[in-house]
């Protein structure tokens, strides 16, 4: 809640976002603060926003104000548009912005929509961008992104909730670059980074904005009279929520059992496993892969010729039934261009590339069963 009442979970929750912060190859004006979910803490980083759109709303809310506006791509995750719900923008208040063949955000297309928007009296709040999204793990052009926010003096929130982690491996960090010009990002430690759900980090650098979102200090909780440096952060002011988790401990444990170069290597492997995964799909005649494998997601479709539109779509939602059925492995499936598509996620501390293997095999195995539907 407070920082008195339990300081060794506070100064721990300093202590790991800090270091996961470093690790991350972030700059040090980045305060962490855990949430449960990647839904929460994109919550408070456009509660922290709208803060700053509409300087008055933590006194007077938005009455009589100018709708406001918050800009992601179509390809984000469905916790954004949702964010914007009790923030008090309603579902117009987010606006989809296209997204390339390769399910980046197109820059372009939203300069045009802020525009619009200022034209039509409509007050633009803040650009979600996502490095790594749900369906495909697209990384949008952050760097391209964040001028166009700041051209227009908006808020920037980096959805890396999945990719963020990879930032720790050295190769991989060069695909999130850009991303330290936003305003606050997200990053879960409990999709990519082998913490158990649940347990969300989420990174501002202008921590006074959500604090001014959320601090309401009745007298139960306000410290009494003492020297001012010794008591740290109150985290109830962060958030929604007084008492909290100690969820730092769990992140504590991941970061000094694995170290640096255990998670280096452990994810490696998994961006190793996916990208084999990614070219048994290339080089198989029925199969196709739909949208690059920048990280550990592979996207892809059972694809034979002759079958298209709605009863391709059948085949793959009754190919990942029977792949699921067998137990052995877990897949999901997504829509993108449109088009059912089939996901392989590697995540998992104890996935090796044999149980990859077997995934390949039984997604064979159902196809072939679905070829010979198909020719009946
Ligand atoms: C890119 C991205 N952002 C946010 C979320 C939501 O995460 P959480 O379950 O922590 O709210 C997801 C979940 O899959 C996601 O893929």
């Amino acid at each position: 809640m407070v920082w008195r009442s339990s300081p060794a979970a506070t100064e721990l929750e300093d202590v790991t976002t800090d270091w996961l912060r470093q690790l991350l190859g972030l700059p040090a004006g980045f305060e962490g603060v855990i949430n449960d979910t990647a839904s929460s803490s994109s919550l408070y980083a456009l509660a922290a926003a709208r803060d700053m759109a509409y300087p008055d709303a933590h006194r007077r809310g938005l009455f009589g104000l100018p709708a406001g506006r918050v800009y992601a791509s179509d390809q984000t995750h469905s916790s954004i548009e949702k964010a914007v719900l009790p923030l008090g923008f309603g579902r117009e208040g987010y606006r989809a912005i296209a997204s390339d063949s390769d399910f980046r955000m197109k820059p372009d297309a939203l300069r045009d929509a802020i525009e619009q928007d200022l034209a039509a009296g409509i007050r633009p709040v803040a650009v979600v961008a996502t490095l790594g999204t749900t369906s495909s793990s697209s990384i949008d052009p952050v760097s391209e992104i964040a001028a166009v926010a700041r051209e227009f003096e908006l808020w920037l929130h980096v959805d890396a909730a999945y990719a963020g982690p990879a930032a720790i491996v050295p190769e991989l960090r060069p695909l999130l670059a850009g991303w330290e010009l936003a305003d606050s990002i997200v990053v879960n430690p409990h999709k990519w980074l082998f913490t158990p759900v649940d347990c969300s980090v989420l990174y501002c650098r202008r921590s006074e904005r959500l604090v001014r979102a959320f601090s309401i200090v009745p007298e139960y909780l306000t410290p009494p009279a003492g020297p001012a440096d010794v008591e740290g952060r109150n985290l109830m002011d962060y958030g929604v929520s007084l008492g909290r988790r100690f969820r730092s401990l769990k992140l504590w444990f991941v970061l000094r059992a694995f170290g640096r170069q255990g998670i280096v290597e452990r994810l490696r492997a998994h961006v190793a496993m996916a990208t084999e995964f990614a070219a048994w799909v290339d080089a198989a005649p029925d199969w196709t892969r739909v949208a690059p494998t920048p990280l550990a997601t592979v996207a892809f479709a059972f694809t034979p010729s002759g079958r298209e539109g709605q009863q391709a779509d059948a085949t793959n939602l009754r190919i990942i039934e029977r792949v699921n059925r067998s137990g052995e492995v877990f897949l999901t499936h997504t829509a993108l261009a449109g088009r059912v598509v089939l996901r392989l996620s590697i995540g998992n501390l104890r996935t090796t590339p044999a149980r990859v293997l077997r995934a390949w095999q039984l997604l064979q195995e159902a196809a072939a069963e679905e070829g010979g539907a198909a020719s009946d």
